[in-house]
């Protein structure tokens, strides 16, 4: 059988509705609250696109919406496939490749993420100025793909402007926005403190286990790059607690309302 195409998946959404938004938002936790903002036009279960796996975490959904935030056309993923699901990073990415064959130019990733900087506390949020990729693989392993570069530049992963438009948008919430480099482990266990001391070393802000691999195939395909991360925590060793996706959630949870504003400030500044 033919692996599923991104083309076949586009060519759904399209028939979906008429909506051709240029922005797309992929919701991580701490983020989900955003869809309470959301004038939704038309949903789709990631069941009833081609190729799109389904999520398989408490707390993720599988749901792809056409609406509006503020004024804005967006797209928004709510869930997302990540790799310690086991799945192959072509189906961790399958999403990312869909919505550059759709026409989005503009995406903004969210997740969750221990803090490893000292001045970080649970519940900030931090912009991504770039990334460390300790998940062991590429995401860009395997055949060429037709048409895109082969060797593909991470210079400037994530995008300038788009950062600039985060930071404005923390403003109007009244957030203080922490920026930093997010480094992508593949989890699903948590760090171990002499992992955490050594990534710190390395020079990360905060750990995590997705974003990377969407951010890099993101650039391949032209599409510019924003990421913010929900600390929910503070990394292992640096807290003072066991690390639990109970904490996890329960910080989302805390944060909800600020998570929500941020990215529809960011939305309606994005239109203008
Ligand atoms: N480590 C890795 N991933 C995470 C964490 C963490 O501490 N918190 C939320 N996602």
């Amino acid at each position: 059988m033919k692996p599923p195409q991104p083309q076949a998946a586009a060519a759904r959404l399209k028939k979906i509705s008429p909506l051709r938004p240029a922005l797309a938002i992929v919701l991580g936790s701490g983020f989900h609250h955003a869809l309470a903002e959301l004038h939704v036009e038309k949903n789709v279960a990631y069941a009833d696109i081609p190729g799109f796996p389904q999520p398989t975490v408490s707390g993720h959904a599988g749901e792809l919406y056409f609406g509006r935030l503020g004024q804005t056309p967006v797209l928004v993923l709510s869930g997302r496939a990540h790799f310690y699901e086991g799945h192959p990073m072509e189906r961790v990415t399958f999403a990312v490749r869909t919505l550059a064959a759709f026409g989005i130019r503009d995406l903004l990733l969210t997740n969750a993420a221990g803090g490893l900087n000292k001045k970080f506390r649970a519940g900030d949020f931090m912009v991504l100025t770039d990334h460390l990729n300790l998940m062991g693989v590429n995401p860009l392993r395997g055949p060429s793909a037709p048409g895109l570069p082969r060797f593909v530049d991470l210079t400037e992963t994530y995008d300038a402007k788009l950062r600039e438009l985060l930071f404005r948008a923390g403003k109007l919430a009244r957030l203080k926005l922490q920026r930093g480099v997010y480094l992508a482990v593949s989890g699903p266990s948590y760090e171990t403190p002499a992992e955490i001391r050594a990534f710190a070393r390395l020079g990360a802000d905060a750990v995590g286990m997705s974003t990377v691999p969407e951010a890099v195939v993101a650039r391949q395909c032209g599409l510019n790059v924003a990421a913010v991360s929900c600390i929910t925590n503070l990394a292992a060793g640096i807290s003072r607690n066991n690390l639990s996706h109970a904490e996890v959630l329960e910080t989302a949870e805390r944060v909800k309302q600020s998570g929500a504003a941020l990215l529809k400030n960011f939305a309606e500044l994005y239109l203008q």
